[in-house]
């Protein structure tokens, strides 16, 4: 099974947590699967709320309305997916630069299942670049303090986030705590958001697996 047929597996099985309502949805090839297996239950939800340009866009096409989550208020459910997520279900977010966005939704939703193929899954996060979304004017800052936390920061050169801001990419990090990281690099000036999910985790991990759908709750530390 290759590793697209794993992430639609993930994708399809996150539509048994679907109850109605407005849904947040993420953003990535994962959750591309998904807004496609919404689309063939659309009688069952009134809409989403998207958490970048490109879903609602895909959201729009397949005739799903999207929703300002200023009017939606709070949601039950967040679909996204993830660059990397470990056993307590703290994870790297931000591969396709959305990384701010999706943290709202996610904060705003009662329960945030993450989608995934089984390769996401990692003892330890840090391998994957972590994603810091950037005011212009910070970057050079931004990217300082971030050599001082151990990191190795490379702009991601031609990419703008849907918010106007850019992306460093954090390479050489192991990220032992997770919520104390998240913390420390919010907190620098200029920084929008951290792709680290870790004071608001997932709740669930659906992993797709050539095995079938598994999913993952969270290991107590
Ligand atoms: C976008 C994200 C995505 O969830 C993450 O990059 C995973 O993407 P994919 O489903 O394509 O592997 O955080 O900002």
């Amino acid at each position: 099974m290759t590793q697209d047929e794993q992430k639609q597996q993930a994708a399809i099985a996150a539509l048994a947590y679907v109850e109605g309502g407005i849904i947040g949805v993420g953003t990535g090839s994962t959750v591309n699967h998904f807004i496609d297996a919404l689309a063939t239950i659309k009688g069952r939800f009134e809409g989403a709320v998207s958490s970048s340009e490109v879903s609602s866009a895909r959201l729009k096409a397949l005739g799903i309305p999207v929703h300002d989550l200023n009017s939606a208020g709070d949601l039950a459910l967040y679909v996204d997916g993830a660059d990397e997520a470990n056993r307590q279900l703290h994870l790297v977010k931000g591969g396709g630069a959305a990384l701010t966005r999706e943290k709202i939704v996610a904060g705003a939703s009662t329960r945030f299942v993450c989608i995934a193929d089984e390769s996401k899954l990692v003892d330890v996060l840090g391998k994957f670049p972590l994603p810091v979304e950037v005011i212009p004017m910070a970057r050079s800052f931004v990217a300082r303090q971030l050599v001082r936390l151990g990191g190795t920061p490379v702009w991601r050169e031609g990419c703008v986030t849907d918010n106007g801001n850019l992306i460093l990419d954090v390479m050489g990090l192991e990220i032992l705590e997770p919520a104390k990281l998240e913390q420390q690099i919010n907190n620098i000036p200029g920084v929008v958001t951290v792709g680290i999910f870790a004071l608001r985790p997932a709740d669930v991990l659906i992993l797709g697996t050539p095995a079938g759908a598994r999913t993952v709750t969270a290991e107590s530390t």
